[in-house]
């Protein structure tokens, strides 16, 4: 936690730092009271702001769906001119910008002056990344983009368990990159980016939670625990995700195998509705149940195409609610579908649009 002086000495830097910092904070108090008002049509425009810079990944992460081969929309990128066109009409108001969604971050060889070109415009930056496209030879132009937060899946502290999550790759040479990363952060004698191991915690790795600590205390970086997601929401959906064949009770049974080979056995680690699933022999608990969610109110996730996303979670090409390539940000973010989804989520009704995400979801990544 900061101390009093602290925050007062980070809301100065973001009010002076930048030509937009009153207009952002300004944004931020509208969009504040609007996220309390629960209103549909929002004249605050999002703070925070997942730029999707490739959807292609180099990485073999078992519980993600990109991993799994499933496609949604087509592989590619963003171009750099399409990127600097979208940063600088969202500079007025964006505090919070993640280069990252569903892909590998550092496939894009653009990766460096973007994160520079955000930073120019004083948005706190953040990148996750699994570092095996990262050469250790590019630390010090990483550290020199001026990124605020570096976020590194790593999910495992020894060979064993991190190729539990990862396989076909191999944890000492990412802990050397990380190394490598860090020693020039200091070098440099740089206060970012800010370094965390990422933990997805799971069966293969609930004991290593202590040794997880005292690497990043050994690697000088911090580290968080994540509780896994099962992404349960895509098995009724094949890989091109199409309704497949499975009944109800292949469903559950698919449910429960998942959480028997996965989900970390201290339930603290562990989202409650999972516990509800395999309670309940796989079934789902009645939505709404623990249904909770603020993101429509301030984030938004635009995807390499120009298409926009409610959340992380949203998988589907057919829930986009609309594209900024080809209307503005501000259009889309009070597009029929953005409200739908307030509404929702609101009222937790049943909107009429059967691609709603909202209107079937928990609440949580399921
Ligand atoms: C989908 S990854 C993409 C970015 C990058 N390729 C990486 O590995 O960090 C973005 C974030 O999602 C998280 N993530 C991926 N699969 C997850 C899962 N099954 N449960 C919880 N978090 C997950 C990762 O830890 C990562 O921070």
């Amino acid at each position: 936690m900061e101390d009093q002086p602290g925050k007062l000495r980070t809301v100065w830097r973001e009010l002076t730092g930048s030509p937009y910092g009153i207009s952002r904070a300004v944004n931020a108090a509208i969009v504040a009271l609007q996220r309390k008002l629960r209103t549909e049509y929002l004249v605050g425009m999002p703070t925070h702001i997942a730029i999707e810079v490739t959807n292609r990944c180099n990485g073999t992460c078992m519980l993600c769906p990109v991993a799994e081969g499933r496609h949604s929309r087509p592989l590619g990128h963003i171009s750099w001119k399409a990127f600097r066109k979208l940063v600088d009409e969202i500079s007025a108001y964006a505090r919070f910008v993640g280069l990252y969604n569903w892909g590998e971050p550092l496939l894009h060889r653009r990766i460096y002056d973007m994160i520079y070109y955000v930073k120019a415009r004083r948005i706190y930056t953040k990148i996750s990344t699994n570092l095996h496209a990262f050469h250790a030879r590019d630390a010090e132009r990483l550290v020199e983009t001026g990124l605020d937060d570096l976020a590194i899946s790593l999910h495992g502290t020894s060979e064993e368990s991190y190729q539990a999550y990862q396989p076909h790759h191999r944890l000492d040479g990412v802990l050397r990159k990380i190394k490598a990363i860090a020693e020039a952060r200091s070098r440099l004698g740089s206060k970012t980016p800010n370094i965390h191991l990422g933990f997805i915690v799971n069966r293969h790795n609930e004991r290593e939670i202590g040794k997880l600590r005292q690497l990043a205390e050994s690697l000088d970086v911090d580290f968080y625990l994540e509780h896994t997601s099962l992404n349960l929401r895509l098995l009724p959906f094949d890989r091109n995700m199409n309704r497949r064949e499975a009944g109800e009770a292949q469903l559950c049974r698919e449910r429960l195998a998942s959480i028997e080979n996965w989900l970390p056995r201290n339930g603290g680690h562990v989202f409650s509705w999972y516990q509800y699933i395999r309670d309940h022999d796989g079934r789902l608990p009645p939505v709404g149940k623990w249904y909770k969610c603020i993101a429509p109110w301030y984030q938004t996730i635009i995807c390499w195409d120009g298409d926009v996303n409610l959340c992380c979670g949203s998988f589907d090409r057919r829930h986009s609610v609309g594209n900024v390539f080809e209307e503005s940000v501000r259009k889309v973010w009070n597009s029929r579908l953005y409200q739908a989804a307030r509404r929702s989520i609101r009222n937790r009704r049943r909107s009429s649009d059967p691609w709603v995400l909202c209107n079937q979801c928990p609440g949580i990544l399921l």
